[in-house]
């Protein structure tokens, strides 16, 4: 088979050359491709501190009991000392000292003792007689008006005289007087928890007037 017999045959490339006439360097001296790189081992993470986070839950679970413990504590010891120390109402003494019988001019209406102790002590020709400054309608607490000479009541109008009788009003009845005696001292004595009521006669009593 001659060469122009050959059938056609693809021509065999040549590698081509930057430089006319050098000779093509062999294909393995080609540059190589860059090697994959090689995977990284793996970072062991470390452990979770699970015993240390346990024991710092337990400690703040111990502080809050700490802490319940304490407020029940002081909330017990706080209601011990209320018990202790129970509310009281301190009032005035029933009975007091008014002073001396020369303390009291004849005539008036001694007012002193009308805030503290409720009391009006009247000074007459005889003697003395304690007065009580609760109105008898329901409760108020009376004016003495020197030029009227009576005791008025503001809230609905009652009036009594000087006596404590009463005269006009819805007052169903007199004030009433409280014991009045001398004591050793030579001090008027008043006495609250005794009361002598007109209505019923008790102002005869010896302990419901002072004689001078
Ligand atoms: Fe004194 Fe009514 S309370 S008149």
């Amino acid at each position: 088979m001659t060469e122009e017999n050959k059938p056609n045959q693809p021509e065999e490339k040549k590698p081509e050359t930057g430089v006319p006439g050098e000779t093509p360097k062999p294909v393995s001296e080609a540059p190589k491709p860059a090697a994959p790189a090689a995977p990284k081992p793996a970072v062991a993470k470390p452990a979770a501190p699970v015993k240390e986070i346990t024991r710092r839950s337990f400690i703040s679970w111990l502080a809050v009991g700490w802490i319940a413990f304490a407020a029940g504590t002081g909330g017990a010891v706080m209601s011990f000392v209320r018990y202790l120390f129970p509310n009281v109402l301190f009032e005035p003494p029933t009975s007091f000292k008014a002073g001396y019988p020369d303390d009291f001019l004849v005539g008036r209406v001694d007012e002193r003792y009308k805030n503290k102790f409720g009391v009006w002590i009247v000074r007459n020709t005889e003697g003395f007689y304690a007065l009580s400054t609760v109105c008898t309608h329901l409760g108020c607490i009376p004016n003495w008006q020197p030029a009227e000479k009576k005791y008025k009541c503001p809230c609905h109008g009652s009036g009594f005289y000087k006596d404590g009788i009463n005269f006009e009003g819805p007052a169903p009845r007199p004030l009433e007087r409280f014991k009045i005696t001398l004591a050793d001292d030579g001090q008027i004595q008043i006495d609250k928890s005794q009361t002598y009521l007109f209505e019923k006669g008790q102002w005869s009593d010896p302990d419901s007037f002072l004689k001078a």
